[in-house]
């Protein structure tokens, strides 16, 4: 799909399908004001039939109904003035949804005329984008009868050329940004019996050779087995599955530059393991691999941009299953930081994998450090769907990612790390216990993972909430928080120039 941007009045592009917007209460966009205005009152009669309320995220369809326009796609933006960059944002799929089992192959949208809370128009133009690729995706991989995606051009109009500079990088970045997105959900949809910890590596050597930038290396158990990866290694003991190391390193910046290191949990499959999940509670996690996937998505999107800066990639990808070989609750393991934990649950594997992988981030002098995990069920109670959950040890870090997913519509939500929590962890056998009870489960899964950040700048994403939807016909991963790490990413860039 080619996506473009113009600046054309809707009756030029009538041929088009055409999306505009009007208020509850009858006010019209511009654009619905021009249609309105050469299709006879078309658009004012529907209000005043009753037949259209303009309620955000209505849509109503219009076929042939006035001479000139072919299609149009009539969009409620809700009361004037109280649109908000997630109501637009969603409103848009919503919009795109209706449109992807249809046969239009060209749509020129004109929400670019929305007034949406202090948001500019480049801002506009890529959540356009970004929403249109969301409300067009489809896993079908393992479909018998694949949906035709019939779409081969999204126009996204202008009002003028002012401002198009600023729209045009918009639109690059949202190219990035929705194919790394696109990525990261294709992966995390793909279930555990064929996207195993092998598989993950074979993706990354992929994107490896695809990107010249980005250089991948894989350790396999033999070699965490001699650096002293005891924590990572006792998961993957019940898995079939030989666990890797997947390291990237993409190289934009100058060569002595201190990387940003992305951490992504890559579990491609949580049975719990020895300390077994209910049936109920074992569905969804094929996707115990988002921030694995994440990582890949956010590497491609930098390589894509050629954002000028360092970024390290680390995946720790290991398959959690029970068995006579597994560990078990009560074992004390070794982790690569010379630190002992003793296992309470082998269904809180993911720190246990990630403790190692942010000790090995050391070698690579990084200047921060985000790891990204579907850690806790605990952070889907907190805040639901909407919201990451942020940890960090170091408040800039924080602040620059809370802003970053302002700026993307991919929002986190900051949890503190205070020594208080830390006592929850503490073990009367080993430096501590892998579990810290049911109160405050992100928290002291944070409190976990800090013990192994200390040597950098570091901040945590609990994305178990928002990585994926797990439940109901519509489930699947939604490529957060790709938007917010690559605007990170980009912000970055920006304040170092
Ligand atoms: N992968 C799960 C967390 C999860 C739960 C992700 C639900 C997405 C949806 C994680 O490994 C896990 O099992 N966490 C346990 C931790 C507990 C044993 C301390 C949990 O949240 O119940
Ligand atoms: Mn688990
Ligand atoms: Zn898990």
């Amino acid at each position: 799909m080619k996506l473009n941007l113009k600046v054309a009045p809707p009756q030029s592009q009538h041929k088009t399908c055409l999306i505009i917007g009007a208020y509850e209460g009858g006010q019209l966009t511009s654009a619905a004001k021009d249609i309105d205005k050469s299709a006879k009152g078309l658009i004012k009669q529907l209000f005043t039939d009753g037949l259209f309320k303009g309620k955000a995220g209505e849509v109503l369809p219009l076929f042939r109904s006035a001479q000139d326009f072919n299609h149009i796609v009539l969009v409620g933006l809700g009361k004037q003035g109280a649109l908000s960059p997630t109501g637009f944002r969603r409103l848009i799929v919503t919009a795109a949804k209706s449109l992807s089992g249809t046969e239009t192959d060209t749509i020129t949208c004109y929400l670019t005329d929305a007034e949406v809370q202090g948001k500019s128009l480049a801002w506009k133009v890529r959540q356009i984008a970004e929403a249109c690729s969301d409300g067009y995706y489809c896993f079908d991989l393992f479909k018998s009868e694949k949906r035709k995606n019939h779409l081969k051009q999204f126009i996204i109009a202008l009002p003028d050329n002012k401002q198009l500079k600023a729209c045009e990088t918009a639109l690059a970045e949202a190219q990035a940004i929705t194919h790394a997105v696109t990525l990261t959900k294709n992966l995390a949809n793909t279930p555990s019996n064929i996207c195993t910890p092998s598989f993950l590596a074979d993706q990354a050597k992929e994107l490896g050779k695809q990107y010249r930038d980005i250089k991948v290396t894989v350790l396999n158990e033999t070699q965490m087995q001699k650096l002293g990866m005891g924590a990572l290694l006792a998961v993957s003991r019940g898995s079939a599955e030989e666990a890797k190391l997947i390291c990237l390193e993409y190289h934009g910046g100058k060569k002595n530059q201190a990387p940003v290191a992305l951490v992504g949990k890559g579990i491609t499959f949580d049975t719990g393991g020895n300390s077994l999940k209910t049936p109920d509670n074992m569905v969804g996690m094929k996707y115990d691999m988002c921030g694995a996937a994440t990582v890949l998505g956010t590497l491609t999107a930098a390589a894509e941009l050629k954002l000028p800066i360092n970024v390290v990639g680390i995946i720790p990808a290991v398959e959690n299953m029970p068995g006579g070989s597994a560990y078990k609750p009560e074992d004390i393991l070794t982790s690569l930081s010379g630190q002992t934990i003793e296992v309470i649950s082998t269904d809180a594997e993911g720190r246990l994998i990630l403790c190692d992988a942010l000790t090995y981030c050391e070698r690579f002098k990084p200047d921060v450090v985000i790891d990204i995990a579907t850690l806790t069920g605990a952070v889907v109670i907190a805040l639901g769907t909407h919201a990451t959950g942020l940890m960090s040890n170091d408040e800039p870090l924080a602040k620059a990612l809370l802003k970053a997913g302002i700026e993307s519509n991919d929002r986190a939500w900051q949890l503190p790390l205070w020594d208080e929590y830390q006592e929850q962890i503490e073990s009367p056998f080993a430096d501590m216990a892998n579990v810290g009870g049911r109160p405050a489960g992100s928290i002291t899964a944070g409190c976990f993972l800090s013990r192994f950040a200390k040597k950098f700048h570091w901040a945590h994403l609990d994305v178990a909430g928002t990585a994926a939807f797990m439940f109901g016909p519509e489930r699947s991963a939604t490529g957060r928080p790709v938007p917010m790490l690559t605007q990170f990413l980009i912000d970055r860039v920006n304040h170092e120039n």
